[in-house]
């Protein structure tokens, strides 16, 4: 049996405790689905808010909201329907599919097969005598399939749909809306964070690749000989690690210490805009508990690039279960896209310069797949100690900022600490409350789902009105007056206040 990694206790946590889990499993399950409970749902919300703070609020982007399922003249014009497609291979015995690229990658520990082309796909499974991993079967010749969910508009039938595989097409679609909306000046974005639905030929590895998941992604729409980033200055200085296109196709794996600003200038970030979105983005992912360390961006080469890409650097994440995985992609996808639906709609989508010429805006787009991040932010934040599980989340992360607790539910204590849990609620504050069990086992069960804080209401409370409140990391307490306990939360949560500032510090528990 393989050994029990980081990933496997994660999913055990997950199940029991309510962040995830297979969705269907009450009919078997279905790989690539899966059901967020309470605790997840409000981690993603949360990882959701964090992107929107970094990404839109910030630059004062336009949002945007629009449908999953799309009319296939969509997707033959943004050039999806000739090119979303992956090397599936079925097995001759069991009738399986199985994505090529991934099989070889586990059969050999080889990276990055898809980049490598399709020639070299079809021999390396011959080379390496590769054959189901089900059943062992034998495998036919891979072909491409395309990987995206096709429907019926209308219940009798009708017009062929498709549920979207990216939601940057509405971003294109409503273009010209959105221009008028910002004022018809460039530079603007518009930003979505919405469902796409990918029908991935066989799913593995969890969360990691999903059949129907979130993309948070924004299309920056510039005039590309007026490229400069008006808060360029505020990211440029970030040092980050890259591995440029030529390193890549020269098997070169230790990356590149340089700032932004260098390698916006040697020409190896091609565009200001993408350096910018770089630099935002390695500071979004130290705000998920990524440390700069665990964090590189990773070139594709041609045979990985989206067709509409002219340059994508992948934000990657080493992730203790599964290594350097994608949780972003940074692409320069040119007037490739509005070009497409000018062409195919017959609308005029130019802009005018003030010298009279005409030009289609250029993109730059940053996209995260928030499940990735959700999985990143739980590997990087867990620790067993003391055979205790404990995820150190961010404190703007974790789905449960305090939990209430009564020392015991008797004398008074339990009216007392219901008070409290309700003052903390009516303040906006994310609080459960729990009574069952030991006082250890609550703060056990309370660091088991990542809340930083815990509040315990004891008989001084009802003598002097003090409470106890416990930090998750640390495991120290201070005592704190129930007067100042609102306002020291507050700051707690806006970053103001370190845990030490909360009160007087008590001994270890
Ligand atoms: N829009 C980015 C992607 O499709 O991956």
């Amino acid at each position: 049996m393989a050994p029990r990694t980081q990933y496997d206790t994660i999913a055990e946590i997950a199940k029991r405790r309510g962040f995830y889990w297979p969705s269907f499993e009450i009919y078997g399950g279905m790989s690539g689905f899966y059901t967020y409970g309470d605790l997840g749902t409000k981690l993603r919300r949360n990882i959701e808010s964090l992107w929107k703070e970094f990404f839109v609020r910030r630059q004062g982007f336009l949002e945007l909201e629009a449908p999953v399922i799309n009319p296939e003249r969509v997707f033959i014009a943004s050039g999806h329907l000739d090119n979303f497609k992956e090397y599936s291979s079925e097995c001759k015995k069991c009738g399986k599919s199985f994505r090529a690229d991934h099989i070889i990658e586990e059969k050999t520990g080889l990276e990055n097969v898809e980049a490598m082309g399709g020639n070299a796909i079809k021999s390396l499974l011959v080379e390496h005598k590769i054959r189901c991993p089900d059943c062992g079967g034998e495998l036919k010749e891979p072909s491409l399939i395309l990987t995206m969910f096709k429907t019926e508009i209308g219940a009798t039938g009708g017009e062929i749909g498709y549920a979207r595989p990216e939601t940057a097409q509405a971003m294109f679609l409503n273009y010209r809306r959105g221009f008028q909306h910002a004022r018809e000046k460039l530079p603007f974005a518009l930003a979505q964070a919405s469902k796409v639905m990918r029908n991935e030929i066989s799913p593995r590895r969890g969360l990691q690749r999903l059949r129907e998941f979130t993309i948070m992604e924004l299309e920056l729409f510039f005039d590309p000989e007026s490229p400069a980033c008006p808060w360029y200055g505020e990211v440029c200085e970030e040092e980050i690690s890259l591995i440029t296109e030529k390193m890549e196709a020269q098997g070169v794996t230790e990356p590149l210490q340089v700032t932004v600003k260098d390698a916006v200038e040697k020409g190896l970030i091609l565009t200001e805009w993408q350096g910018y979105f770089m630099g935002v983005s390695k500071q979004y992912l130290i705000a998920l508990g990524i440390p700069t360390e665990k964090q590189r961006f990773r070139a594709h080469l041609p045979d990985e690039r989206a067709h509409y890409s002219a340059q994508t650097y992948d934000h990657e994440v080493n992730i203790e279960s599964f290594g350097w995985t994608e949780v972003s992609g940074c692409a320069y996808r040119t007037d490739f896209d509005l070009k497409a639906h000018m062409d195919a709609s017959g609308l005029d989508m130019t802009v005018l310069r003030q010298d009279g010429s005409r030009f289609v805006p250029h993109v730059v787009e940053p996209s995260y797949g928030l499940s990735r991040l959700f999985l990143a932010s739980l590997s990087e934040s867990y620790e067993r100690k003391n055979k205790r599980n404990i995820f150190h989340l961010p404190r703007s992360l974790s789905p449960y900022q305090v939990s209430v607790f009564p020392l015991v539910s008797k004398d008074g204590l339990h009216e007392k600490a219901q008070e409290i849990h309700k003052r903390v609620l009516d303040a906006g504050v994310w609080a459960f409350y729990d009574e069952g069990g030991s006082i250890g086992r609550r703060y056990a069960r309370s660091d088991e789902i990542g809340t930083p804080l815990a509040l315990a209401i004891d008989y001084e409370t009802l003598s002097d009105g003090s409470l106890t409140i416990r930090d998750r990391d640390s495991w120290t307490q201070v005592r704190v007056h129930g007067s100042e306990l609102i306002e020291k939360l507050m700051g707690f949560f806006k970053e103001s206040y370190e845990f030490e500032e909360l009160g007087e510090l008590l001994e270890r528990d």
